[in-house]
């Protein structure tokens, strides 16, 4: 189908309204991404791609290797499935100037020292020392900078609201926007990011994150 057609199409659909009315506008809107989701998802999945060829980290490997790392009794609340959402959220969090290979390394990393699936202040940290200690191995292309960017957001992930860096900021806001799985609405108040606020603020978000939310895994294997 010519999209250009389709695009007259809706415009005569308009003008034949005969009415400047907003809830017109807001119906033919409505029809048009309904009718053409096809399209739009086609258009999503590009821009998603072009975030993922910025990737030089193995996420997949860095994922293995802390699945293993995992202990099994610990289930899922802080496991995988978390960590999978925290990037799909860094993802859908991205903006000019994030790192994206930090945020996704975070996801993978910032939870996977935890003792137990409470109270546990000392797991940010443990995490930012298990990056050194990978640090040649799974994040062998991360550059100092990048390196130090992910030591802190993992370190500071349960101390700091916000730092004013971008690409932690990232971070901090990707592990609260998936605090609804233990029943906790993220204030879109102490968000540290404009777009994080702007999600966490939506009034469809509960309704959005049960429905729409799917692993990164799955998008990706
Ligand atoms: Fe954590
Ligand atoms: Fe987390």
């Amino acid at each position: 189908m010519c999209f250009g057609f389709t695009k007259v199409g809706w415009k005569v659909a308009y003008n034949l309204s005969g009415s400047e009315s907003l809830d017109i506008r807001c119906f033919l809107l409505a029809a048009f991404i309904i009718k053409y989701r096809k399209w739009l998802s086609a258009i999503k999945n590009v821009m998603y791609m072009k975030i993922v060829k910025q990737l030089t980290l193995n996420w997949q490997e860095l994922r293995q290797f802390s699945i293993a790392r995992w202990p099994e009794e610990m289930g899922t609340t802080h496991g995988v499935d978390h960590w999978d959402r925290v990037a799909k959220f860094g993802e859908m969090l991205y903006v000019d100037g994030v790192d994206m290979n930090v945020v996704v390394a975070f996801a993978y990393l910032h939870d996977v020292e935890r003792k137990n699936n409470y109270i546990d202040d000392g797991h940010g940290q443990r995490a930012s020392m298990l990056v050194d200690s990978i640090r040649h191995n799974y994040l062998r292309d991360f550059n100092d900078e990048q390196v130090s960017l992910l030591k802190r957001a993992c370190e500071l992930h349960t101390l700091r609201h916000r730092t004013g860096n971008i690409s932690i900021d990232t971070c901090f806001d990707a592990d609260r926007l998936d605090l609804p799985r233990v029943g906790i609405i993220p204030d879109y108040k102490l968000m540290a990011t404009s777009r994080g606020a702007k999600i966490a603020s939506n009034p469809h978000y509960l309704r959005f994150y049960d429905e729409k939310v799917s692993a990164w895994s799955n998008m990706n294997t």
